[in-house]
């Protein structure tokens, strides 16, 4: 049975939510292997709408397992909340369960993740400000908070003393800003645990059981493959690596037990938070690709800001391809090109005198690289009722198949529209 990797292949926002809770549907165990919740899934079902952060979105399906992994971060006050919203609109949480191995974001996280954003001034990163950064930098750095731990009252305390003493000195002396009381914190995330400890279990044999029983596992991505700590346009990425490789190691699965990994790109470019974007376009050209006023309209889920917007990068989604073995492409919003009269395609970087046919590493080197584009013709025609690949206008056909030919993969699926059923099958990816 197959265990599919959905991951997102730009800069997050790809519209997963959408395909996760397709795919979703067929699985009978869905993981969220990684980050946290800077993470932001709309997904518009026979339900409702439903904006998630932690939650994976197997969880409108009642036979389906929810699995939120050991690579998580997990803010308890986030995850609790996001169950009774659910609880409340009728969708049943009783198969969702938090690994014990995943880490707390603590307040002084999300404190920290601020004020060091604050610091960095002109610099700064443009984060969530959800304390990504700062949990997993105590993570590997060994000082982290644990959920297992929020359920064991004298480790907790014993971890908390420990790492609130150089936290505080680092809040007050360096910041200037209030200590955050080890009395109330204890109390706090002790109570997080008791309302969690339902939904707090050891996830392995749960993951492992699904894979002996050869049900279909969807690992469900979050953030995109040019975000990654390791592969991303650093420093301005996030602090996980949300790609395939993360979504082994989040999760808890062997790479040999992959089937598929389906990168997840709009078909277009858009990025939140500050950093290198070669094909960003702004005036008329963006209002075009940004669909304000739209189901579609380009908004952070997570932090309602405007998204910077460009054309379909095949440079970077090309590395995103290569660096993650992504062997089918999901091609989202791509109703929003309707109306183009042409289209532009990026299919290499200027550098001076050399064309480049990889990202460069560093953010200065990149900023100066130029897209050299192609144009092709737009369709003018609305595919947001198109369900089958051959009823696509050639022009709109041409287009796919170009992308896929600069980037080495086939087309799995393409979504013409917010809903369910909007959706454009090409490969059988279950
Ligand atoms: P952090 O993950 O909050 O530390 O933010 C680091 C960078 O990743 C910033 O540029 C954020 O805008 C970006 N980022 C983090 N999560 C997402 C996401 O889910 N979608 C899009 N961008 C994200």
């Amino acid at each position: 049975m197959p265990v599919v990797a959905l991951i997102g292949a730009q800069w997050g926002d790809e519209g997963k939510g959408h395909l996760i809770d397709l795919l979703a549907s067929k699985a009978r165990l869905v993981i969220r292997y990684g980050g946290g919740n800077n993470a932001g899934h709309t997904v518009v079902n026979e339900r409702g709408t439903f904006k998630l952060h932690l939650v994976p979105c197997g969880i409108f399906d009642p036979a389906t397992v929810n699995v939120i992994g050991p690579g998580v971060v997990i803010d308890p006050e986030v995850l609790l909340s996001e169950i009774e919203e659910l609880e409340r609109q009728g969708v049943s949480t009783a198969k969702l369960f938090v690994s014990e191995r995943a880490h707390v974001i603590m307040p002084y996280h999300v404190m920290l993740d601020q004020l060091q954003e604050q610091e960095r001034g002109e610099g700064k990163i443009g984060t969530t400000g959800r304390g990504i950064g700062p949990a997993y930098a105590d993570k590997m750095s060994r000082t982290g908070i644990r959920i297992a731990d929020l359920l064991h009252e004298e480790t907790l305390l014993t971890r908390l003393r420990i790492v609130l003493e150089e936290k505080n000195r680092l809040l007050t002396k360096l910041y200037g800003a209030k200590p955050i009381s080890l009395h109330d914190t204890y109390l706090q995330f002790l109570e997080f645990g008791h309302k969690l400890a339902n939904h707090i279990a050891d996830t392995h044999p749960i993951v492992h059981r699904a894979l002996e029983k050869d049900l279909p596992v969807l690992l469900e991505g979050a953030q995109g493959a040019l975000l990654d700590i390791d592969h991303g346009t650093y420093p301005y990425v996030t602090s996980s690596p949300p790609g395939a490789a993360g979504a082994c190691q989040g999760s808890g699965i062997g790479p040999t037990q992959l089937s598929t990994v389906i990168g997840a790109f709009k078909a277009y470019t858009t990025r939140v938070g500050e950093g290198p974007f070669p094909t960003e376009v702004d005036g008329p050209e963006a209002d075009a690709l940004r669909q304000m006023g739209t189901p579609w309209a380009e908004v952070g889920t997570t932090t309602g800001r405007m998204r910077r917007v460009g054309w379909f990068d095949a440079v970077m989604a090309r590395y995103a391809v290569q660096v993650n073995g992504i062997d089918t492409l999901a091609i989202t919003k791509f109703d929003v090109l309707d109306s183009l009269p042409t289209i532009k395609i990026c299919v290499g970087y200027q550098l001076n005198d050399t064309q480049l046919e990889y990202p460069p590493a560093t953010v200065a080197v990149l900023e100066q690289a130029e897209p050299i584009y192609e144009e092709m013709p737009g369709w003018m025609t609305p595919t947001t009722g198109v369900r089958r690949f051959q009823d696509l206008p050639e022009a709109a056909q041409a287009y796919l198949a170009r992308i896929c030919q600069l980037v080495g993969a086939r087309l799995g699926l393409v979504t013409v529209g917010p809903h369910r059923d909007q959706v454009i099958p090409v490969a059988d990816v279950f």
